[in-house]
């Protein structure tokens, strides 16, 4: 990605100290979402890695994962599915379950979501620990997908999440911070 766009989406990402929790740095794309030209842009920049694979589908996680998400998938001419907390899906739903730093959490989607064999790219906001792209992963291929891409638009470099996606399939993220 170009040194200018890079700039553009930095500049357009806050860090806010201690949010949720002490010693927590957040990263905020709300000004990205904010900014039309930065709106429409980060899609774009998304998309462009993947026009090539085949995508059938984007898988979002909610929530932060589903305001690019979509567009994402509009951009490649592909579906859009989302994996959501637990009890939101309406119909059958697979779950997974990963461990936190504290605790657990669990992801949900729809049984039916696609067929065997769909290529799908994994899209989240950001990837820290990777555990909720590797349940999510874990997921889509319980259900018969193939993985064929991942897409984050912010990196956090210390806590080497991309170590829990599997090593073959190509990682995008816009940002390392
Ligand atoms: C954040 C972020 C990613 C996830 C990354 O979501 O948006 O989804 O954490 O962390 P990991 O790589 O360690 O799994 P959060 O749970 O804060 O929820 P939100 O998207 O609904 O705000
Ligand atoms: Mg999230």
């Amino acid at each position: 990605v170009k040194q200018q766009i890079l700039a553009l989406l930095r500049e357009n990402i806050r860090n806010i100290g201690d949010f949720p929790q002490p010693g927590i740095q957040f990263k905020d794309i709300t000004p990205l979402l904010q900014n039309p030209d930065t709106l429409e842009l980060t899609s774009q920049v998304l998309a462009r890695p993947f026009r090539s694979h085949n995508v059938d589908y984007v898988v979002g996680l909610e929530s932060r994962g589903f305001l690019f998400g979509t567009n994402l998938a509009q951009d490649l001419h592909a579906g859009f599915i989302p994996i959501r907390k637990p009890g939101k899906l309406p119909s059958d739903t697979l779950s997974a379950t990963y461990a936190l730093e504290y605790g657990e959490d669990t992801i949900e989607i729809h049984r039916d979501a696609f067929s065997e064999g769909a290529r799908i790219l994994i899209h989240d906001d950001l990837i820290a620990t990777g555990g909720s792209a590797a349940a999510a992963t874990e997921l889509v291929e319980e259900l018969g997908g193939k993985v064929v891409g991942y897409s984050f638009i912010i990196g956090l470099k210390e806590l080497k999440g991309t170590a829990l996606l599997p090593a073959k399939v190509p990682v995008e993220i816009l940002l390392s911070l």
